[in-house]
């Protein structure tokens, strides 16, 4: 866990995966939360668990972040609050179908939920956090912002979330403000079960638990920006993105065959 302790946390996201394992190890820590996603239930159910074990205040928030309004609400919920000096942008979400087949609405809820909701909720803490000198935002982006395997909107919008992240954390250099993008890779969650993706097209060695994943990037917020987690992942981010390497993967995922067992 990192030294820093925050006073309050917001997390998107945190009815499942790794959102609730940061909710579980911000509590820990003793870190007042506020848990947004979609399924009430489960967040109320993370809410009651956490207040009992570690006396910290857990605020709920349905907010469906693929639509302004649910964005509006979080929005909202930020105002002024002068305690929140932790965003953590993690709510996501992937689908196995290829761009040309899946409706160009689910591609809009996904520039939703990864892109907009991080931009208008990092737009609405920073003033706050800057002014008062401190504060944290963690993006959670993916390896996949570098791979040439997991289709062009999910990589896409993680692309932007790593870019983003360099960025306004050299814009904020000096204010006492850090910005982390975490790129996980393979990590055992709801993801794959929601997307219908077979998990066992990648060998069990190249997966990380939640709890791993949440943990680095916990203890390295605030030394670099981008947080590969494990040492595969390390790997592979770097081979995916050398250019020696990279276009030898390129050429790779474009093969019929590995395209085909990319899609199934
Ligand atoms: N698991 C992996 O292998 C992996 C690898 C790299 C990066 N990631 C990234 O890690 C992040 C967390 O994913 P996870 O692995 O923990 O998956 P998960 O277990 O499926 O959890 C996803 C979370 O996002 C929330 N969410 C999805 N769509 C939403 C919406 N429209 N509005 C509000 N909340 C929404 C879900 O809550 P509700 O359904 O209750 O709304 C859930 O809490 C994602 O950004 C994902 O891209 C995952």
């Amino acid at each position: 866990m990192s030294k820093t302790t925050f006073r309050t946390a917001l997390i998107t996201g945190a009815s499942a995966g790794l959102g609730a394992e940061y909710a579980r190890r911000l509590a820990a820590a003793g870190t007042n939360l506020v848990l947004v996603a979609r399924r009430l239930a489960r967040l109320d159910d993370l809410a009651r668990e956490l207040r009992e074990k570690h006396a910290v205040t857990v605020e709920t928030l349905q907010a469906d972040l693929a639509t302004s309004d649910g964005i509006d609400r979080v929005e909202h919920r930020l105002a002024g609050d002068e305690t929140l000096d932790l965003l953590v942008n993690n709510a996501g979400f992937t689908g196995g179908k290829s761009f040309v087949e899946r409706d160009a609405a689910v591609h809009m809820d996904m520039v939703q939920v990864h892109v907009a909701t991080t931009v208008r909720l990092s737009r609405a803490v920073l003033p706050g956090m800057v002014s008062r000198g401190r504060g944290a935002i963690i993006n959670v982006a993916s390896i996949a912002a570098w791979s040439a395997f997991s289709g062009p909107m999910y990589s896409g919008t993680k692309a932007f979330l790593v870019m983003f992240s360099e960025n306004l954390q050299s814009e904020l250099l000096g204010t006492g403000v850090c910005v982390q993008a975490l790129c996980p890779g393979m990590t055992h969650t709801e993801f794959h079960e929601v997307a219908n993706i077979d998990k066992a097209i990648v060998p069990k060695p190249f997966w990380m638990t939640a709890e791993e994943v949440v943990r680095i990037s916990l203890r390295r917020l605030g030394r670099g920006v981008v947080c590969v987690p494990g040492w595969k992942n390390k790997v592979i981010a770097f081979l995916m993105r050398c250019p020696l390497t990279a276009a030898g993967i390129r050429a790779f995922s474009r093969l019929p065959a590995v395209r085909k067992r990319a899609n199934r």
